[in-house]
């Protein structure tokens, strides 16, 4: 199947950019990369070590909302290979990206990995399941060292993913990251 990344954001504005700045030629090649939206163990490894990711929702008015999702590593769990998913807290209670996605299934994620300076994009349609509407799911989803109370599940079908160079990512480490450096050479 054909799902890659340009077919969903190479629009036709897009393209007319990449025309006027000369960047047509070097960008219409990555229009056939074919069916490489299918996650490899790679990815699924990527996705399943992150303990953040950031998430772009839009609202029926047309402007993007970007939020910050964090949680206990691995939190973000993938089902199969083309689908992840998450257990939604309950948080501060303004359902701005959960409105956006009953408005729109559309969301893009960025999942950020500084140490090893890598970034994973993924497009995504979603949707939301009520918490206790697939207790399957949700004993899936659920991180045993964490208590709040999961009011909903986020679940992403994934149309597209990207990896992004490494360029400008500075390392960053978490202090569990720290602790765990070899400092000793
Ligand atoms: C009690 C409480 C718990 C929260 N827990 C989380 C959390 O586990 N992860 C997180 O990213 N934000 C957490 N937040 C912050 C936001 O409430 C949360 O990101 C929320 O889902 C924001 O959604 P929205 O901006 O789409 O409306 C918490 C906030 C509160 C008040």
């Amino acid at each position: 199947m054909d799902k890659n990344y340009t077919k969903l954001v190479f629009t036709d504005s897009v393209k007319q950019a990449q025309e006027r700045y000369g960047a047509r030629d070097d960008n219409a090649h990555r229009e056939t990369s074919g069916d490489r939206y299918q996650l490899t163990e790679k990815e699924i490894a990527y996705i399943q070590s992150r303990d953040s990711f950031y998430m772009a929702t839009v609202g029926e008015n047309g402007w993007p909302y970007v939020q910050f999702r964090g949680g206990s590593r691995g939190f973000l769990k993938a089902i199969d290979n083309t689908t992840i998913a998450y257990a939604d807290f309950r948080g501060n209670r303004q359902y701005i990206s959960t409105g956006n996605i009953l408005a729109s299934e559309k969301a893009a994620l960025i999942l950020m990995d500084y140490p090893s300076q890598q970034r994973l994009k993924i497009w995504a349609e979603t949707k939301i399941i009520e918490a206790g509407d697939d207790t399957g799911l949700l004993q899936q989803l659920q991180m045993p060292d964490y208590e709040a109370r999961i009011e909903r599940l986020v679940i992403f079908d994934i149309q597209a993913y990207d990896w992004n160079c490494p360029k400008h990512i500075t390392p960053r480490y978490t202090k569990q990251e720290v602790q765990g450096l070899d400092l000793s050479g």
